[in-house]
Order: C-alpha cells, then sequence, then structure tokens
C-alpha cells in the first residue's frame, strides 16, 4: 500500500460558506445571536471558544442538521437548510465521539455511504475505502471492530469516512479532543494535508489553539453565541480583547483561584 498522505483521494469542487445574522433559540433559550460569518472556497477556518459557546449547533446549521431561527447559511449558492442542497453537495461532517456503528467493521462502516448511496460496484468501494484507510496510514485495521481501537485511531476512521464521500466540503467539531499531544498533532497534520491535497474548504470548530493557530487561515472566536473576533492566527498572538486574550492564555493563579469566584457570583 502507498504511503499516507501521498495520494489526492480527490480534487474537485468546493464551496465557501456565507453564514449571514443567524439566530437559533431551542424553546426560549437563545444560543446563536446573529452570526455573520465568510469562509472563502478552499480556507481552513477554525471556530474557537468555550464549552456551551454555540460552536456545535453553528456546525450543524451549515450542515443543514438545524434551522436557523432567523438568518440564512449558504454553502456557495445554496441554502443549508434546504434539504434538497445535500443532493447538491457533498459535505462530510466528522462528530467529536467519531459516530462510528460499532456492530460494523472499520471497512463496512467505510463502505455504508457508497453502497446506500450506489456510487460504484464492490470493485469500485473496495478501491475507495482502501485509499482513504491508506491516506490515513489504517490499513491494517479495516477488519477490526470500532471496540478494538484507540481514541485517535477512531478519529481517523471518522475521518476516513468523510474521505469516502469525496466531501467538496469538509466540517469537523473537535477534532483532537480527548487525544493525546502527540495525536493531537498528528491530527492536525491530517487535516492541513488533506486540504493542500484537495483544496477542499475545511471548517474545525476546536478547542485546541495550537490545532488553530498551526493550520487556520482564518479563526473565529464564539462568545455565548456571538461572533467576538474573526482574522488570521498571527492577529491572535496578542489578543486586545480581555475576553479572547484570558480564553487563549488563561492565568492560572493558586492565590485567588477562579473557581471559587465563580461559587461566589452564583450566591
Ligand atoms: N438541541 C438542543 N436543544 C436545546 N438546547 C441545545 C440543543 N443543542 C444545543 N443546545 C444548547 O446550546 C448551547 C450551545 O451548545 P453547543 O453548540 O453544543 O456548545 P459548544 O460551543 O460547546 O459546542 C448549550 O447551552 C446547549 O445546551
Ligand atoms: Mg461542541
Amino acid at each position: 500500500m502507498s504511503a499516507p498522505y501521498t495520494a489526492a483521494p480527490f480534487v474537485g469542487k468546493t464551496f465557501g460558506v456565507t453564514v449571514a445574522r443567524l439566530h437559533k433559540r431551542f424553546g426560549t433559550t437563545p444560543v446563536l445571536k446573529d452570526i455573520s460569518l465568510e469562509v472563502k472556497p478552499g480556507e481552513i477556518f477554525c471556530i474557537m471558544g468555550p464549552s456551551g459557546s454555540g460552536k456545535s449547533v453553528l456546525l450543524k446549521h451549515i450542515a443543514g442538521l438545524e434551522i436557523p431561527t432567523s438568518g440564512e447559511v449558504r454553502i456557495g449558492e445554496f441554502d443549508a437548510a434546504d434539504p434538497a442542497t445535500r443532493d447538491q453537495i457533498r459535505l462530510a461532517l466528522v462528530f467529536q465521539a467519531g459516530a462510528l456503528f460499532n456492530s460494523l467493521s472499520v471497512y463496512d462502516n467505510l463502505a455504508l455511504y457508497p453502497r446506500e448511496h450506489r456510487l460504484c460496484g464492490e470493485a469500485g468501494i473496495r478501491d475507495r475505502v482502501m485509499h482513504a484507510l491508506a491516506i490515513l496510514s489504517l490499513e491494517k485495521a479495516a477488519h477490526k471492530f470500532p471496540s478494538d481501537l484507540s481514541g485517535g485511531m477512531k478519529k481517523r476512521v471518522a475521518i476516513a469516512r468523510a474521505l469516502v464521500m469525496e466531501p467538496q466540503l469538509l466540517l469537523y467539531d473537535e477534532p483532537t479532543s480527548e487525544l493525546d499531544p502527540v495525536m493531537s498533532a498528528t491530527l492536525t497534520e491530517i487535516i492541513a494535508t488533506l486540504r493542500e491535497q484537495t483544496a477542499v474548504t475545511s471548517l474545525v470548530v476546536t478547542h485546541d489553539r495550537d490545532l488553530a493557530f498551526a493550520i487556520a487561515d482564518r479563526v473565529a472566536f464564539v462568545m455565548e453565541g456571538r461572533i467576538r473576533g474573526v482574522g488570521r492566527p498571527d492577529e491572535f498572538k496578542k489578543p486586545a480583547d480581555p475576553v479572547i486574550a484570558n480564553f487563549l492564555n488563561p492565568v492560572i493563579d493558586l492565590k485567588n483561584p477562579r473557581f471559587k469566584q465563580l461559587e461566589n457570583n452564583h450566591e
């Protein structure tokens, strides 16, 4: 089999993403508050922010899995909320937890989409699956089951499964969460390499400062459902905004512990 990262899995059309005045409420609770963003075709665009700030909900709107309360999301010219858009665009979402089927082997997890969509015969499916596995150095895992895999391997399988779709837009939700620093670096290299090889627009929701600063063309900070800042990573090396600065470089102060302030705030 080929060495990892040598062959382009596909080269094709990719799409930019436009988010315009997006609001989302669940019941009466506002979660996204007037989000506007423009992601250019071919960019690696990272969305950072604290837990619960609305990053995954934003990504789900781009994937068409949530419908805006108001405002809109466009993928190229297509409305992300329109179910017909999925017939026009191959979009892959790599979920935080991988979302693999535990009862299926790695091979069958990857073969599921092309089989369901009858993209090609079994021989063609085998080529696609083995190619995607080779790109992620997973050939030997083809006949293993998800329960036999380490966390890092599961994440790679989830990305390989996305590649089998030959995606024109790749969305990642926390691709390096729960990984050790070396595996996080590996995943970061994979995301960057896939974009190099395919020019596919890649949106990455992440807490991982190292990932974002290493590979993002631009970063957006989402705080409490709003965009707090957007720019190139080098513009956030020394952030002028104290909220972003505190998020990126929280100071551990044992004399004045933060968690005690939190308790006091709730009293
Ligand atoms: N389907 C849902 N119904 C109700 N509340 C939701 C739903 N999905 C997310 N939320 C809430 O929206 C907020 C943002 O969630 P999320 O986007 O998952 O945050 P994160 O930035 O950590 O990814 C959270 O308070 C979460 O509880
Ligand atoms: Mg999330």
